[in-house]
Formats: C-alpha cells, structure tokens, sequence
C-alpha cells in the first residue's frame, strides 16, 4: 500500500471477524515495527499476544471493562510492555534530559502507530486501548520486573470497513513557523 494512502486509511477499529490473524502475519507486524525509531536504538518496545479465550475474558471482565465491548470481539490482544529505564536514561541510571521518565513513552507510541500501520498493509485491524488496570494485567501476565506495561493494542481482521475518520485539526491549527 502507498504510505499516503495507509496513513490516510488506517482507522482504529474496535469489530471484528471471526477470523484469526496467524503467527505467520503477526510476526511480519513485529518484523516492520522493529523499523520504529527509538532513543538511542535502544528497541525497549516488546509485545504479548494473548489468544488464549480464557485469559480474554478474564482481561475483559476483570482488567479492562471500559474497553470490554472491543476485547471481547477480538481473538487476539497485544500487550505491549517496555525495558524499564533504558529510553531516556544514562548508563549510571540517571536522567538523560529533563524529560525524565517520557522518552521511554514516547518510543512506545512510536512503534505503537508503526505496528498499527504495518497491521493495516496485511489488512489487519488494530485500537490502541488505554484505559486498563495496568497493575492488575502485569500482575495477570507476569510481566518481569524490568518491564512495564504500556498499552492493549486489540487486533483482527474489520468487520466493518470504511469506518469514518474522526475529524482532524486543520494544518493551520497544528503548524506555526517562526
Ligand atoms: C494512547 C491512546 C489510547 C487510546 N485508548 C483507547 C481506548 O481505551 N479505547 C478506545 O476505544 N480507543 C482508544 N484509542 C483510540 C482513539 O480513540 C482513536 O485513535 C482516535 O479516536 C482517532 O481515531 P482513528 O484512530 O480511527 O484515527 C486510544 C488511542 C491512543 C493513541
């Protein structure tokens, strides 16, 4: 797909089909998300697929009810996790730069849109989901202590297609020049 066109055309979608999306296209996602820049290449990003149906819904019920209507039509949810303390920071564990604990995030929406866009060349679906129990889900999934938990990403083939784009601030708005 032509990289306007994918911008343009991804949407986060929150239906989908019955249909599974395979390991086999799952890792060629990972595969093009690993292109996202990150500070100093440091890669912290990392990625959980759950498709156990139980764990689903244990997420769905317990976890992430806000979001239940998207996690329980969904067969497969990315946890997205990061390297603590490795984005942002120097060797001695000190802050890089006044930005303190943001760089780390800030990589992980980097990769997070690359995944999402990378998803949607293969036709797969994706919503970034926000609003979890974050403590609950590390604790659930047994994330390592270096690692922290930063968002769901739910995936899947659309079940709807041409879902309309939210509106968008016009150039005018987001650009200034000095
Ligand atoms: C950090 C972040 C958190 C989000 N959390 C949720 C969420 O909890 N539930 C949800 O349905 N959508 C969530 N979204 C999706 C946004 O609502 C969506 O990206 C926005 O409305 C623009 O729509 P679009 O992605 O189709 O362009 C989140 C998106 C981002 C980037």
């Amino acid at each position: 797909m032509e990289l306007q066109s994918c911008i343009l055309t991804r949407r986060s979608i929150r239906q989908f089909t019955d249909k599974v999306v395979s390991h086999e296209t799952l890792e060629k996602i990972i595969s093009l998300a690993a292109y996202a820049p990150s500070w100093k290449n440091t890669q912290i990003s990392r990625y959980i697929a759950i498709e156990n149906p139980d764990m689903l819904n244990e997420i769905c019920k317990t976890y992430a009810p806000f979001n239940a209507g998207v996690i329980s039509g969904c067969k497969m949810l990315i946890a997205q996790t990061f390297i603590k303390k490795r984005s942002g920071f120097e060797r001695d564990g000190s802050y890089s730069t006044d930005r303190e604990e943001g760089w780390q995030y800030y990589d992980c929406g980097i990769a997070a849109q690359t995944f999402c866009l990378a998803a949607h060349e293969f036709g797969v679906g994706s919503v970034i989901l926000g609003i979890f129990d974050r403590e609950g889900i590390e604790k659930y999934l047994e994330i390592p202590d270096d690692q922290e938990l930063m968002a769901l990403i739910a995936i899947g083939y659309p079940s709807q297609n041409d879902v309309p784009a939210p509106k968008r601030k016009d150039v005018q708005t987001l650009l200034s020049y000095r």
